[in-house]
């Protein structure tokens, strides 16, 4: 693996050679608390009179719970009480809004009602003097149900009848699509389809909440800890002030962390009505049901071309399927909007209810999967007119973005391609799929686009800067193990012009001024302005250096949210290696290509890239969530079943930042990029297993039993 390479860029507010810590690929800041245990997680904490949870989910998918027999449970030595729906209190639901920060997963409470809508559904919580007398007493909760028939997968023919609307989406079209369809002399009409995945992070959901007369103190593995505790305060009818989320280091989220989940709620409720602090972690069964997933997708996309390969008409119509409970939208359709040149686009989105838990963001939540859509079809289409799949874009390449009418903030996507085309030998592939051997393997090489919108939303950070040279820096955002901590700190540190070691960054705690969620890639590009500018005002506070100074600042976009279209591009070019003696597919490497402005920390922004990338490859070939048709429960339950890749697995990755500043976005220049590396691996995958077999995989993932179907098997 190399290095993120660095190559000159343009000058921005902050200038390059004046900066001693910003843009150096520093090790992580919380890097030695967290190789040394002293990073404690949600789940380490131990709190005096603990008491443990543990979750019962309903076994039937719809119906009805009609009686609960707990009398063995509660006799199970070391259970000190049940949690259900007869002892359950009385709760208001959130108001569920993401401006307000009071967004949930999941807006129905745990126990409203008697209803099952989805099989893994709370149906008890056991309480235990120890993790495994609850477990125990878990096992031994006894449930009698009315069942239903359940419903849990994009049934083949349902599209689109009896699909729901989605109100927050509505249809997008410009110019005149249909007709453009009809004039266009080469085409592409395919269906693409993904499976559920699920975020799966290694720490488990986690909560331990604590209750000191009105006071709510919850230690949790969260990616958003004002949006936990306003969430919170919602429902359990207190004042914010009242609640403190605390998560200090979270191993990982993905999405799935993003919001409010039952677990937390249960966990609240139990600590308030047997007086104690409750414990409870989401065993990874209920990972599965609980706290979301990336929802199963069926996408048609129809491109128009004309001979020269320019774009005349691209409709993206995804069905996708939402809880019973809640409606979320997998956004498939978004990235067609403005990635290529196109006059006429249409773009549909229906959602389909299903007896399942309610899905969420998932990583590059709907481009991560409609890329997968858009980008073999554009691959497909490259194919039919025998030209380059890197020529095809760089014809379709707009010079603003078409879907708001505005210049680009920064976009350098064929340079992107260029980079990482010279990288990985691009120039020497044969078009003809098969046409490149190895010994008995065939190479197959192919490659997609990606881009992530470059969000940046308002921030506060104080700091306090003491005369013995050090400081810390005090922001209610979190690290999910991207490196928010070591952004912060060498943000800090540039500015107050101390060593980064001087400077304590103390996140993970709501009660700090209020931070970014870490989520839409929006976090760094949110702190670093808020905490360059508490600094500032730190060093022009009379008696700085001389004695203990504090300053707080808040930041936010101005008007050049509504000048630019702010987003970042990247390319992935991936090979793989075809063994059709064993119907053996490996991705060998790939080379992505990312331009994100500046990174403030290149080592911990490849770290984000070179995860996303795998994540990209597992959603390629491994990962898919299944329910059972019979009864819809999870049958890939677990991490034995639920395949991810491994280190095994792991292909030559290599990655390069353009590093071009974007000093609109922020006076780093830097956007996030927790999220685009994933965008388009999928397709690049795809489209390289089809030059090496000659076969179309539009379905994900690429099995072996779909595998067996390619010619030459
Ligand atoms: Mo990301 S799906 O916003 O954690």
């Amino acid at each position: 693996m190399s290095a993120a390479k660095s190559r000159s860029g343009r000058s921005g507010t902050a200038d390059r050679s004046v900066m001693a810590y910003v843009g150096q690929p520093l090790n992580r800041h919380e890097g030695r608390a967290k190789v040394t245990g002293q990073a404690r997680y949600a789940a380490d904490h131990a709190p005096d009179r603990l008491l443990y949870a543990f979750g019962v989910g309903s076994a039937i998918a719809a119906g009805e719970l009609v009686k609960l027999d707990l009398a063995r449970a509660e006799a199970e030595p070391g259970v000190v009480g049940v949690l259900h729906r007869g002892n359950f209190p009385r709760l208001r639901r959130s108001p569920n809004s993401f401006s307000n920060a009071t967004k949930v997963g999941e807006v129905r409470l745990p126990f409203e009602d008697d209803r099952i809508h989805y099989a893994g559904q709370y149906i008890a919580v056991v309480l235990g003097e120890t993790f495994e007398a609850a477990r125990a007493g878990a096992r031994l909760v006894r449930a009698e149900y009315r069942p239903a028939p359940a419903r849990v997968t994009l049934a083949e023919g349902a599209w689109p009848d009896g699909a729901t609307i989605s109100e927050d989406t509505p249809d997008y079209t410009r110019g005149d699509p249909a007709k453009a369809w009809m004039d266009a002399p080469v085409k592409i009409d395919a269906v693409y389809s993904t499976p559920v995945e699920v975020h799966n992070p290694i720490e488990l959901h986690a909560t331990v909440a604590s209750w000191r007369g009105r006071q709510l103190e919850v230690r949790d593995s969260t990616q958003w800890v004002v949006g936990q505790r306003n969430a919170l305060a919602a429902v359990f009818g207190v004042d914010p002030w009242r609640v403190t989320v605390l998560a200090p280091h979270v191993g990982g989220g993905f999405g799935g962390k993003l919001f409010l989940w039952p677990h937390t709620i249960l966990a609240a409720a139990a600590a308030r009505k047997w007086g104690r602090p409750v414990k409870f972690v989401v065993e990874r069964r209920l990972e599965f049901t609980t706290v979301g997933h990336r929802p199963a997708t069926r996408q048609r996309v129809r491109l128009g071309a004309a001979e020269d390969g320019a774009f005349r008409s691209l409709r993206h119509d995804t069905l996708a399927h939402t809880s019973l409970v809640d409606a979320f939208l997998e956004e498939a359709g978004a990235t067609a909007k403005a990635l290529y040149r196109c006059p006429n686009v249409g773009v549909t989105h229906r959602l389909v209810p299903l007896n399942v838990g309610t899905p969420t963001a998932m990583r590059a939540p709907g481009a991560a999967s409609g890329s997968f859509a858009l980008e073999s079809a554009v691959d497909e289409l490259a194919a039919a007119l025998e030209l380059d799949p890197i020529e095809l874009r760089r014809r379709n390449e707009p010079s603003r973005d078409e879907s708001q009418n505005r210049p680009w903030s920064n976009r350098h996507l064929l340079e992107c391609f260029e980079v990482a085309a010279r990288r990985f030998g691009w120039s020497r592939r044969s078009p003809a799929p098969g046409s490149m051997r190895d010994g008995r393997e065939v190479l197959g090489w192919g490659c997609a686009a990606a881009t992530w919108p470059a969000f940046r939303d308002e921030a506060s950070a104080r700091v306090e800067l003491r005369p013995d040279g050090t400081a810390t820096v005090y922001c209610a955002t979190q690290d999910i193990g991207t490196g928010t901590i070591s952004v912060i700190a060498q943000v800090a540190a540039e500015v107050l012009r101390l060593p980064p070691d001087r400077i304590v960054v103390a996140i993970g705690d709501s009660s700090h001024p209020r931070g970014p969620i870490s989520g839409g890639s929006m976090a760094t590009a949110t702190v670093a302005p808020a905490v360059a500018a508490a600094a500032r005002k730190a060093l022009r506070r009379p008696g700085a250096g001389k004695r203990v100074v504090t300053a707080e600042a808040t930041t936010a976009p101005g008007a050049e949210e509504r000048r630019f279209a702010f987003r970042s591009f990247g390319a992935h070019l991936v090979e793989v290696r075809w063994d059709p003696a064993l119907a053996r597919l490996r991705v060998a490497r790939a080379v992505t290509a990312i331009d994100a402005g500046r990174m403030i920390n290149p080592k911990t922004a490849e770290n984000q890239i070179l995860g996303g990338v795998m994540m990209g490859v597992g959603m390629a070939l491994l990962e898919r969530s299944v329910y059972d048709p019979r009864d819809g429960r999870v049958v890939t339950d677990s991490l034995a079943d639920y395949l991810m890749p491994v280190h095994a697995d792991a292909p030559e990755l290599e990655t390069v930042f353009l590093d071009h500043p974007d000093p609109r976005r922020q006076e780093f220049g830097g956007h996030g990029v927790g999220e685009i590396g994933v965008v388009g691996v999928a397709a690049a995958v795809a489209n390289a297993a089809w030059h090496a077999t000659g076969r179309r995989f539009r379905e994900l993932p690429i099995t072996v039993e779909r595998l067996l179907q390619a010619p030459g098997i």
